[in-house]
């Protein structure tokens, strides 16, 4: 029997009726058309479908999409502020950290959960918190630098508003 789910996705409030059953990751595509979300292996072990959750990475594809009822979830298409991309997503363009970009998506929202907890973490703590984002083509030391330079660009934008 289908339970109703509330939450917003990117700001927006959605209202929904879902089978208990049914994944995170197949609301987000399916339903409601965000398909920057990517599924992969279905099976929690390559992060292709990580979406930030209260501010926390998840694999959309492990996650019940009636566990995110009265929470907040954040897709890669609510990073970018109108024609302006998120400082990850530019950072991530600057330092090629993706070429077919299939696992892009998933790499940035980790690493926007990673830098809301830790605003300039180590070359080794990004490496933990990335663990597991498999990528087939780019080579993760740059995937590593992009956080890296994202972490600066974002420390740089908010000392920008504090003098404001
Ligand atoms: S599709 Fe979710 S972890 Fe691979
Ligand atoms: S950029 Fe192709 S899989 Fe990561």
């Amino acid at each position: 029997m289908k339970k109703e789910l509330n939450f917003v996705v990117n700001g927006e409030s959605y209202n929904l009726w879902v089978e208990p059953n049914t994944l995170l990751v197949q609301v987000l595509r399916d339903e409601l058309g965000f398909r920057g979300t990517k599924r992969s292996c279905d099976s929690g072990s390559c992060c292709a479908c990580t979406v930030n959750l209260d501010g926390k990475a998840v694999k959309s594809c492990s996650i019940l999409a009636l566990q995110a009822n009265g929470k907040e979830v954040l897709t890669i298409e609510g990073m970018a502020n109108g024609a302006e991309l998120h400082p990850i997503q530019q950072a991530f363009i600057d330092n090629w950290a993706f070429q077919c970009g299939f696992c892009t998506s998933g790499q940035i929202m980790a690493a926007k959960a990673l830098l809301g907890e830790n605003a300039n973490p180590t070359r080794e703590e990004i490496q933990m918190a990335m663990d597991g984002h498999l990528c087939r083509c780019t080579g993760y030391n740059m995937i590593n630098e992009a956080i890296r330079d994202a972490a600066g660009r974002l420390q740089a934008q908010k000392a920008q508003e504090k003098a404001k």
